[in-house]
């Protein structure tokens, strides 16, 4: 393609170095459809004749044809993907081929295909994310009364609900699909055009081509246009924040999962076994998620510190931009899949999960809470009293609402009868009513908005 200037050809070694058709063949479909629009552009401006432009497009569809059919051809000769259908093109048309890449380079081309992909991958990141919600928010539609021990520090803290527990996944989900939704916006300006990095002197229509691909509009600055590779980040730091959402509820599955926690039920599909301990069920789908999570920042690295640094406009370095995307966008496919069919298949013990509440002195705040309703004593010196009970009940070995009247009675005399009813764990989520708190009611009513904003109702 360039052959004009060289007297020898590259080496082995630069053949191979410079080679990013191994990876950038995964372009094809975007490259096709960018120069597809590219000469139809050229035709409508008079750039190229209406023959040759007829000739091209219909050159283009059969090289498509021929990708479809046996796949993309690797040649490390003919470096990538955009240079590989060109060469496919000639072979085709002849002549003609050579006129497609008037008032372009490979630099715009390349930039374009690949944000092409990437506006792609933002909204099936988005998809996936919504059909995770649904699988969330239809098991927590199940189990908006089912009690659980609520932790910090994984430490037994308060009483909550299941169905509060799994909508705290769906907020997380949420926001990433915000986070794609606005990558996927912000990719909406098309850099076809810009060429190698000053325009071109040809007179075409960007706004034509921006358009005939699905673009808002075109992109404002030539050099930025080419140099530009804010839209892979923004998808990766997406797909990051994503992962680590992740990989905690993976996580959360796996200690639910192991035998002293005895929670849940990961479904066999989800699970293998050991090749040596015939009693073994391993969630080791669920622990692949939480070390993806790790591969795809570690993407989202990699693109980071390709692109410090780098005068504008294109340098070569950016060629190493597709690996960590295509990479990061195959795993989080994966993990989105794997956690909405954990969330859609797990069996929740619910009754091991009560019994677990029970345990740990999870109502200890409701014993505060109610000598400050009840007694009006100030919270703080509730917080003392109910301290003391807590100690007295730990050394009998008990639960604080199997300590007597009497006992209670010793350690504060305003406490009375009373108390009793706020110290089961139903009564202490049941009063967590307050907006985005733990009882039922307010846990269906999030449940029911969250079924309508997903077109569930
Ligand atoms: N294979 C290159 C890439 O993926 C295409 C752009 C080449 N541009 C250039 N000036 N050599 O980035």
């Amino acid at each position: 393609m360039w052959g004009g200037r060289f007297e020898g050809g590259p080496s082995a070694i630069m053949r191979e170095i410079n080679a990013s058709i191994p990876f950038d063949k995964a372009l094809w479909r975007q490259d096709i459809a960018a120069s597809k629009a590219h000469v139809a552009m050229l035709g409508a401006q008079g750039i190229v004749s209406a023959e040759d432009a007829a000739l091209i497009a219909d050159g283009l569809e059969r090289v498509a044809a021929e990708y479809e059919a046996s796949g993309v051809p690797e040649s490390w000769d003919l470096e990538d993907i955009h240079m590989t259908t060109e060469s496919r093109l000639a072979e085709l048309i002849g002549p003609a081929a050579g006129r497609l890449h008037t008032a372009r380079s490979r630099n715009d081309q390349v930039a374009t295909d690949f944000k092409l992909w990437v506006r792609e991958a933002c909204a099936a990141a988005d998809a996936a994310l919504g059909a995770l919600q649904v699988a969330l928010v239809t098991r927590a539609g199940e189990h908006t009364d089912s009690i659980m021990p609520g932790f910090t520090h994984l430490q037994t803290a308060q009483p909550v609900t299941l169905g509060h527990h799994l909508m705290a996944y769906y907020e997380m989900a949420g926001r990433d699909r915000s986070r794609f939704v606005d990558a996927h916006r912000r990719a909406s300006e098309c850099p076809l055009g810009a060429a190698a990095l000053a325009g071109t002197g040809f007179p075409i229509d960007r706004a034509a081509t921006a358009s005939a691909l699905g673009f808002a509009m075109p992109t404002r600055n030539s050099l930025d246009s080419v140099s530009d590779r804010d839209f892979a980040l923004d998808y990766l730091m997406a797909a990051a924040q994503t992962a680590l959402h992740l990989s905690r509820l993976a996580e959360e599955f796996i200690i639910w999962a192991s035998q002293p926690f005895g929670f849940v039920v990961l479904p066999d599909s989800l699970s293998t076994g050991s090749s040596i301990m015939p009693q073994k069920k391993n969630p080791d789908a669920a622990e692949l998620v939480r070390g993806h999570a790790g591969r795809i920042v570690g993407c989202l690295t990699s693109l980071m510190i390709t692109m410090k640094g780098l005068p504008l406009a294109y340098s070569k370095d950016m060629q190493d931009d597709k690996p960590p995307v295509f990479e990061a966008a195959g795993l989080l496919t994966l993990c989105l899949a794997a956690m909405t069919g954990m969330v859609e298949g797990a069996t929740f013990r619910t009754l091991r999960m009560r019994a677990a509440a029970e345990l740990g002195y999870a109502t200890a705040t409701d014993l505060a809470d109610w000598l400050v309703t009840a007694a009006n004593i100030p919270f703080r010196e509730a917080h003392h009293i109910t301290g003391a009970a807590v100690k007295l009940a730990e050394g009998r070995g008990v639960a604080l609402d199997q300590l007597s009247m009497a006992d209670l009675q010793a350690i504060d005399p305003r406490i009375d009868a009373r108390i009793f009813a706020a110290l089961s764990v139903e009564a202490s989520v049941a009063a967590r009513a307050s907006y985005g708190g733990t009882a039922p009611e307010q846990v269906r009513a999030r449940v029911a908005e969250a079924r309508t904003a997903l077109g569930l109702e």
